[in-house]
C-alpha cells in the first residue's frame, strides 16, 4: 500500500520515511515549495536514498500568494492582534498539493511529521479530510509505538545511522522553525520561556532594525479591489504577484520590518510563545489598511473589522480553510473591497513602516472640501447642534441617575 508523506529533508521526516518502509508501506515523498529556503535537490536525493519510490517537488508559490496571501491582505488578517498567520496561510496549499499527489498515485494514506500538541496537525488533517474524505492519516508523533521508540533526538539519530539516513553534523538550532514566502517562525526550545529574549542571530529573514540602513527607502503600493497590483521602488516596478511579493520581502528585510514576539493561544487550548518575521506581508497589509481609511465605507469597515477580519483569521489559524464558512467570508471580503482602489506612498526605516500619503482616482468618499476645518463646504453646521442634542438624550438621563445616586 502506498503512503504520501509530507517530507522536509530533515531528521524527523527522514526517520518517518524509513519507519513507514519498515511498516511495509511504499512511500511517495511530497515536498511543497512555498518559498522556503531549501535545497530541494539534496532533499529529493536523500528521500530516494532512504527508499522513497518517488519524490514530488512542487512550486506552489503562485497559488500561495494569490489564493492565500492576497485575501489575507484584503481583510487585514491578524490573529490575536499580532500574528500575521504566516504558517497558517501556507497549510491549505500544501495540504491540497499533497492530496492531489496522493490521488494521482493511488495512495491509501497520507502522513506528516507534525507534533501531537500543535496547530499544524489540525490544519493538515482537516484539509486532508475535507479534500479526500476517505483518506487515512498516519501521524507518527501521535502513535505510541513511534513516539515511545523515538523519545528523544538521540533515538532518531541512532535510527538514522542504522538506516543509512545521512544526517548533517551541524548543531541543531535551539528552537523549531517553519519558513515560507510570507514568514519564518521560531518556537519551542529556549523560546519556551516567554521571558527569554530571542538571541540576535535567531532572526534569519530580516536585518536587525539596529543594523538597518541609515537612509529611509520610499515606495508606492497600488491596489485594485484591495489586491496589491503594483509595487514601485525607485525606478523598479513589480506587478506579477510572486515577483511583487518577493520585492516587498526584500525591501522590508533590508530595513528590518516585520518582527514580532507573541504568546498565543493554540486551537487546542495550549498557550505557546512564538517569534515571527513577516517582512513583505507586514508592509503590504499596513499599506492596505491605510488605503481603506480613504476609500472604505464607514459601516462596511466596522462590520468587516468585527466579523470578517476576526472570522477569517480564526478560520485560517484553526485550519478550517476548506470549509463553508471560509467560502462564505471570502465572498464578503470580495464585496468589501470593491472600492479599495488607489495607491499609498510609504517609507521603511529602521524597523518602522510609515505612510507618506495616499490617493484614489475612483473613490468619492473623501472630500477635502467636506472635511475642511476652514470651509463650510455644503454641510449646514447648525444641523450638528441637533445631531448632538439627539445623541445626548440618553446620556443626560444616565447622568441624572448617577447624580441622584450620589455617584461620580
Ligand atoms: N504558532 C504558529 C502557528 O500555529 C507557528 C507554527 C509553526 N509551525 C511549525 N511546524 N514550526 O501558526
Ligand atoms: C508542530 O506541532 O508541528 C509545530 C507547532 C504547531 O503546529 O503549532
Amino acid at each position: 500500500e502506498k503512503v504520501c508523506l509530507a517530507y522536509s529533508g530533515g531528521l524527523d521526516t527522514s526517520c518517518i520515511l524509513a519507519w513507514l518502509l519498515e511498516k511495509g508501506y511504499e512511500v511517495i515523498a511530497y515536498m511543497a515549495d512555498v518559498g522556503q529556503e531549501e535545497d530541494f535537490e539534496a532533499a529529493k536525493k536523500k528521500a530516494l536514498a532512504i527508499g522513497a519510490s518517488k519524490v514530488y517537488v512542487e512550486d506552489l508559490r503562485k497559488e500561495f500568494v494569490e489564493e492565500l496571501c492576497f485575501p489575507a491582505i484584503q481583510c487585514n488578517a491578524i490573529y490575536e492582534n499580532v500574528y500575521l498567520l504566516g504558517t497558517s496561510l501556507a497549510r491549505p496549499v500544501i495540504a491540497r498539493g499533497q492530496i492531489a499527489v496522493a490521488e494521482k498515485e493511488g495512495c491509501v494514506a497520507v502522513s506528516h511529521g507534525c507534533t501531537g500538541k500543535g496547530n499544524d496537525q489540525v490544519r493538515f488533517e482537516l484539509g486532508f479530510y475535507a479534500l479526500k474524505p476517505d483518506i487515512k492519516v498516519i501521524a507518527p508523533w501521535r502513535i505510541p509505538e513511534f513516539y515511545t521508540r523515538f523519545a528523544g533526538r538521540n533515538d532518531l539519530l541512532d535510527y538514522a545511522a542504522k538506516n543509512n539516513i545521512p544526517t548533517v553534523q551541524s548543531k541543531k538550532a535551539p528552537w523549531s522553525m517553519d519558513e515560507n514566502m510570507a514568514h519564518c517562525s521560531y518556537e519551542a526550545g529556549i523560546l519556551e520561556d516567554p521571558n527569554v529574549t530571542p538571541p540576535k542571530e535567531m532572526w534569519k529573514l530580516t536585518v536587525d532594525p539596529l543594523d538597518a540602513p541609515d537612509t529611509p527607502e520610499d515606495f508606492t503600493v497600488q491596489f485594485e479591489k484591495g489586491i496589491p497590483v503594483k509595487l514601485t521602488i525607485g525606478d523598479k516596478v513589480h506587478t506579477e504577484p510572486v515577483d511583487l511579493f518577493l520585492a516587498a520581502n526584500a525591501l522590508a528585510r533590508k530595513h528590518g520590518v516585520g518582527r514580532i514576539d507573541i504568546v498565543e493561544n493554540r486551537f487546542i487550548g495550549i498557550k505557546s510563545r512564538g517569534c515571527y518575521e513577516t517582512p513583505g506581508l507586514t508592509i503590504l497589509r499596513s499599506a492596505h489598511i491605510d488605503l481603506e481609511g480613504l476609500v472604505l465605507d464607514k459601516e462596511v469597515r466596522a462590520l468587516r473589522d468585527q466579523f470578517v477580519t476576526i472570522g477569517y483569521s480564526k478560520i485560517l489559524y484553526n485550519g478550517l480553510y476548506f470549509s463553508p464558512e471560509r467560502e462564505f467570508l471570502e465572498g464578503s471580503i470580495t464585496a468589501s473591497q470593491k472600492t479599495v482602489n488607489g495607491q499609498v506612498r510609504c517609507r521603511v526605516y529602521k524597523g518602522g513602516f510609515h505612510v507618506l500619503g495616499r490617493s484614489s482616482e475612483t473613490s468619492n468618499l473623501y472630500s477635502m472640501e467636506e472635511s475642511s476645518m476652514d470651509e463650510l463646504g455644503g454641510l449646514d453646521v447648525s444641523d450638528s447642534t441637533g445631531f448632538i442634542k439627539v445623541q445626548a438624550i440618553r446620556l443626560k438621563k444616565y447622568g441624572e441617575a448617577k447624580i441622584a445616586a450620589g455617584e461620580k
